[in-house]
């Protein structure tokens, strides 16, 4: 695996490539980086994985200072699996050598609900990141997880819109063998907040057992499952059932007509926030 940290080195390794598969990555790299990764290996060769702390997309509050940067132990994973022929981990000044003034800003209907009501400004950050990164990589194909849902939508939106040709391929949430969804999060985890955390994916697993068994009431199961949490010590951003194709609220004849669904969440642990969503019907 080749490691470049300049534009100019990447361009010179991927010259002349046309079936490029790429994978954008923070870094501290875990088992569902790396699932993306083999899905990336299918769908092209050769595959370019990068990892860049994203400044842009943390708010003034968040935690871009301690995120963790693991770039040795990330490059000794990535070699030990093979997949990945070029890296590319560009310095900040590299992506962002002069302040970035023009910025990619998502519809409100999409970009600013959820994840973007909560955490204002992110997907601005993460589509101008992402538009750059194509535009560093210029991939044929991007693989994105189901993870982080809204992110995916609005990748995809922004790729569609702007007639990217890049055709961006999801992968299923990899989680632990008790639920959890794989973050690099998790390791701001008490070990009692590790044990609990879990229960996210089980109340929103719970929601999903009941609309398949014919449940339509939203807000009665959406209401239960944030007391749940509440109960237990969560602080509960959002929990919600939204359609799949534009993450807008469902109506009981959606429902009933069993429409593409997804329940999404996000709610904080102690200090940690964590995410999660599930696919309904
Ligand atoms: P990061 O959080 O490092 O995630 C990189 C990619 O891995 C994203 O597409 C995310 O959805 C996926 N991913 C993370 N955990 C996963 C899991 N448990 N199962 C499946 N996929 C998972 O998302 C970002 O970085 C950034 O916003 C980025 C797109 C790189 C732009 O800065």
């Amino acid at each position: 695996m080749k490691v470049v940290h300049t534009i100019e080195e990447l361009r010179d390794q991927l010259r002349g490539q046309l079936r490029v598969s790429f994978v954008p990555t923070m870094g501290n790299l875990h088992q569902g980086h790396l699932s993306l990764m083999k899905l990336a290996r299918q769908h092209g060769d050769p595959v370019v994985a990068s990892i860049f702390v994203n400044r842009l997309q943390f708010g003034p509050n968040e935690d871009f200072d301690r995120y963790p940067r693991t770039l040795q132990a990330d490059i000794e994973k990535l070699e030990r699996e093979r997949d990945v022929y070029v890296l590319f981990a560009p310095h900040e000044k590299e992506m962002y050598p002069e302040p970035q003034s023009y910025q990619i800003l998502p519809p409100p209907d999409l970009g600013g609900i959820l994840e973007g009501e909560f955490r204002p400004g992110f997907f601005t950050g993460v589509s101008t990141v992402v538009l750059k990164l194509f535009s560093c990589v210029q991939p044929r194909v991007a693989v994105f997880g189901k993870k982080d849902y809204q992110q995916l939508m609005v990748v995809r939106n922004m790729c569609r819109q702007f007639q990217l040709p890049v055709k961006i391929l999801a992968h299923e949430t990899v989680r632990d063998v008790d639920g959890l969804a794989l973050s690099s999060r998790n390791r701001y985890l008490s070990p009692e907040e590790r044990a609990e955390a879990p229960q996210l994916y089980a109340c929103l697993s719970t929601i999903q057992d009941q609309l398949q068994a014919g449940a339509t009431d939203a807000v009665e199961l959406t209401q239960a499952a944030i007391s749940r949490l509440t109960g237990r010590g969560w602080d509960v951003d959002y929990l919600t059932l939204r359609r799949q194709r534009d993450l807008g609220a469902p109506s009981v004849e959606e429902i009933k007509a069993r429409e593409p669904l997804v329940v999404l969440s996000a709610a904080k642990l102690g200090a940690t926030r964590l995410i999660d969503n599930l696919e309904v019907f």
